[in-house]
């Protein structure tokens, strides 16, 4: 039996062939609002369950809950707002109990929206709430800034998936759960990463493997900020540390198709309940998960689970704490299981580290396997990071 996913039931909003025609059909007749691309990530994610329970993007009811509770209107653990922006003029061109085209940039459909509501919003009371400031050098709130006064809620209904460079590695909560099961995997642990992996990384996963039975290798995909590491370039590094350290036997390597928000403890809940709906039991939070700049505190991503009931996440989160290695102890350790002082660690700031990369030099290995940084130093020559 695997785990329930959020809410008892992955949402499938992905339009069979025959309805799919039928809206094609129809779009010429609804009113269209172009969307931007990451508001299609959010739309594809939705459609294949990845954001179960939700069906489409969020009331103001389901908002004002996620913000001030943490929970959607139903009382379910939900952190982040999942919401669609327009602008005043376009909202008030649009009627509700209406069906709309969301379009990309180039008018080509990506999904139905059947309008139930608008409503207005205040973009400091969000930030703050979801990302504890108003500071527009935090990148989400950089984004908030630019986005339209008016929110629209409803279910959507995907016509059209876009194009996946990396459909290979990108399995569906559905495809993990059929693999889950297929292999016997009764307990699976989940990692997120928006960066390639390092030995941190790697000690991590391999202390939870130890507890479980399968390791889900699932870094993010979808947007992140412009000086972290570029997709193609980690999808390698990926494959070259799991083919010389991982036991493939144990190993399930896929990508998450999710737009980084940036808003460390509550990212590190949504994180988990994503996991859980593509089957996981266990999901390791480290340090600062999520984390960008100094906005939050380096365990408070551990600290926020305390808000909610464990049987209301359902999924387990593995907490660890900053993990480094100790050249006394001679092999990865952390705060919590080594005696030496931080003179004994290996410590380089990741800006340290892209330095020494761009001028083609191999960090010490104790901090990344060179197979890796190889991998890195060839794409970094061909990027501007
Ligand atoms: S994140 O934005 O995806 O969280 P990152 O890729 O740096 O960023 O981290 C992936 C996961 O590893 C997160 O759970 C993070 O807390 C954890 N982590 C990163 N570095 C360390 C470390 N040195 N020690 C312990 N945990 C870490």
């Amino acid at each position: 039996m695997l785990i329930e996913p959020h809410g008892g039931r992955l949402v499938n909003r992905v339009l069979n062939e025959t309805w799919r025609k039928k809206a094609i059909d129809n779009a010429s007749k609804m009113a269209e609002i172009r969307i931007r691309d990451d508001t299609i990530t959010d739309i594809e994610n939705i459609a294949k369950g990845v954001f179960s329970p939700l069906e489409g993007f969020m009331g103001e009811s389901d908002f004002e809950n996620v913000l001030n509770r943490k929970s959607l209107s139903s009382g379910l653990p939900w952190t982040i707002p999942i919401c669609l922006d327009v602008t005043k003029e376009e909202a008030e061109r649009l009627e509700i109990g209406e069906d709309c085209v969301l379009a990309d940039s180039k008018g080509t459909i990506s999904a139905i929206l059947h309008l139930e509501e608008k409503y207005y919003y205040v973009k400091k009371e969000m930030a703050e709430k979801v990302f504890l400031t108003a500071d527009t050098k935090h990148p989400a709130v950089a984004k908030i800034e630019n986005m339209g006064a008016v929110l629209l809620g409803g279910k959507i209904d995907l016509v059209n998936e876009r194009f996946d460079p990396y459909r290979r590695y990108n399995l569906s909560p559905r495809e993990t759960r059929v693999l889950f099961k297929e292999k016997g995997w009764r307990t699976v642990v989940a990692f997120q990463t928006r960066n390639p992996v390092h030995r941190a990384h790697e000690y991590i996963q391999k202390c939870a493997l130890e507890i479980v039975d399968g390791l889900l290798l699932h870094p993010l995909v979808g947007e992140t900020k412009s000086d972290d590491i570029p997709t193609d370039i980690r999808i390698k590094c990926y494959e070259t540390i799991i083919r010389n350290y991982y036991n493939s036997g144990r190993t399930v390597f896929s990508v998450l198709p999710v737009n980084m928000r940036y808003a460390g403890p509550r990212e590190a809940i949504f994180h988990s309940l994503v996991r859980k709906n593509y089957g996981c039991t266990h999901f390791i939070v480290g340090r600062d998960h999520a984390g960008v700049g100094n906005y939050y505190g380096t365990y408070d991503a551990h600290y926020i689970f305390d808000e909610f009931d464990p049987s209301a996440i359902g999924i387990q989160p593995l907490f660890f704490e900053h993990a480094f290695y100790c050249k006394k102890c001679n092999g990865m350790a952390s705060a919590k299981t080594c005696p030496h002082p931080s003179e004994d660690h290996v410590f380089l700031s990741g800006t340290r580290v892209r330095e020494m990369l761009r001028r083609g030099e191999i960090p010490p290995k104790e901090f990344t396997r060179p197979e890796v940084a190889r991998v890195l130093i060839e794409g970094l020559k061909e990027t501007e990071i």
